[in-house]
C-alpha cells in the first residue's frame, strides 16, 4: 500500500528584489518532484548541499507551504491544509532534525520535550512518555526524565528527538540527516535504532542524507536530487548496482567500497554550480556533465522508466 504519494511538488523561494530591477527572481528549491513511498518502507533522498533535500522534507511535514503540487499521505492531500485541519493532521507526521543541539529547547527537561506533541494534540499521558523513552533506549526512563539537554550526550539528545517524534504514533516520519552532526562512533547505533523502530512500528520513513553509503544501508528505495529535480530514483540496490544518471555515477564513485581489491575510478565532475535561480529550460546538470549532448542544452529531460521501477531523467536514455 502506498503511504506517501508526492505529485509535482514545487517550492520557489523569492529572492529579494534588487533595486531598479523589475524581474522577480526565484530559487527553484524543489521543482516538480514526484515519488511514492510504500507503507513500512524507507526512501532515501540523496544529493549534494543545496539540492533541496531539507526543503522537500519540510514541505512533507508542512513546515513549509508548497508553491504547487500534491502531497497525499494515506490518500489525504495535505498540500493545502490550513489551520485546525493542519493541526489535526500533524499528529500523523513527525520530523527528526539534523541538529539535536538546535532542535531541542534548552530550557525544557526531557519530559517536557517528549510531552510537547502529546499536549499539543490533547493526548498527554505519562505512560506514553515512559514507553517512548524506553523504545529509544533511554533506560530506565526515570533517569532521563528530569535532565536538560545540556546534560545529555549528542547521541542521547538525538534519541530524545526520536522519542518525541514517535510518542504520538505517527504514520510517516521524515528524518533529515539525523546522524550527520553526531560523533562517527555513535552514528551506527542511531541508524540501527531507526531501522529497529521502523520494523517495530511498521513506520514509513523519508530519510534525507548526502551519503549514498548510508542510504544504501538504510533505505529500500533511493531518489537522487540535483538542484531541485529528481534525476534518478528506484530500488536502492538497483540504483547502487546499476546507476544510470551521470550525476549518480559520480556520487557513487566517491563512496568508499568495502572490498579494497575492487578498484573503482573516481569520476570527476566540476564544482557545484550556484543555486537554481530562474534556471533555464535545460538539464540542470548540463554544466558539469561529461556526456552532454546538444539536446541537453535545449530541453529538460523527463523522468522515464529505463528498467522496471528504475527512473532516470537524462537524454542519454531515450
Ligand atoms: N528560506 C529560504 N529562503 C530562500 N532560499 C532558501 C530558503 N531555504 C532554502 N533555500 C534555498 O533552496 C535551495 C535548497 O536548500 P535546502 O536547504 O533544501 O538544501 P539541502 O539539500 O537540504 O542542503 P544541505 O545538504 O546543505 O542541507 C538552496 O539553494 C537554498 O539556498
Ligand atoms: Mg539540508
Amino acid at each position: 500500500m502506498e503511504m506517501v504519494n508526492v505529485e509535482h511538488l514545487t517550492k520557489l523561494f523569492p529572492l529579494r528584489k534588487r533595486l531598479f530591477s523589475r524581474e522577480k527572481h526565484y530559487v527553484y528549491a524543489v521543482d516538480d518532484v514526484s515519488f511514492k513511498i510504500e507503507k513500512g518502507k524507507i526512501m532515501g533522498l540523496v544529493g549534494e548541499s543545496g539540492c533541496g533535500k531539507t526543503t522537500t522534507a519540510k514541505l512533507l511535514v508542512r513546515l513549509l507551504d508548497p508553491t504547487s503540487g500534491n502531497i497525499y499521505i494515506k490518500n489525504e492531500n495535505i498540500a493545502d491544509l490550513r489551520g485546525k485541519e493542519l493541526k489535526k493532521f500533524r499528529k500523523n507526521i513527525q520530523m527528526i532534525f539534523q541538529d539535536p543541539y538546535e532542535s531541542l529547547n534548552p530550557r525544557f527537561i526531557v519530559h517536557d520535550t517528549v510531552a510537547e506533541p502529546l499536549i499539543a494534540q490533547g493526548l498527554y499521558n505519562t505512560e506514553k512518555i515512559y514507553n517512548a523513552l524506553e523504545v529509544v533506549g533511554l533506560k530506565p526512563p526515570e533517569e532521563f526524565l528530569f535532565r536538560y539537554s545540556h546534560e545529555l550526550s549528542g547521541g542521547q539528545r538525538q534519541r530524545v528527538a526520536i522519542a518525541r517524534a514517535l510518542v504520538i504514533d505517527p504514520i510517516f516520519v521524515v528524518a533529515d540527516e539525523p546522524t550527520s552532526m553526531l560523533d562517527v562512533s555513535i552514528r551506527a547505533d542511531v541508524l540501527n535504532l531507526l531501522l529497529a523502530l521502523r520494523k517495530k512500528f511498521d513506520l514509513t520513513v523519508l530519510f534525507v542524507t548526502h551519503d549514498l553509503a548510508v542510504a544504501r544501508y538504510m533505505c529500500d528505495s533511493i531518489a537522487v536530487m540535483y538542484l531541485g529535480k529528481i534525476v534518478e530514483r528506484g530500488n536502492a540496490e538497483e540504483i547502487i548496482k546499476n546507476p544510470k544518471h551521470p550525476y549518480t555515477k559520480a556520487l557513487l564513485s566517491a563512496v568508499p567500497i568495502p572490498n579494497p581489491k575492487a578498484k573503482r575510478k573516481r569520476i570527476k565532475i566540476g564544482e557545484r554550480v550556484s543555486d537554481a535561480v530562474n534556471p533555464p529550460e535545460r538539464c540542470r546538470f548540463y554544466e558539469r556533465c561529461n556526456y552532454k549532448k546538444d539536446i541537453c542544452k535545449r530541453k529538460y529531460p523527463k523522468l522515464i522508466e529505463c528498467c522496471k521501477d528504475h527512473f532516470v531523467a537524462c537524454h542519454l536514455y531515450g
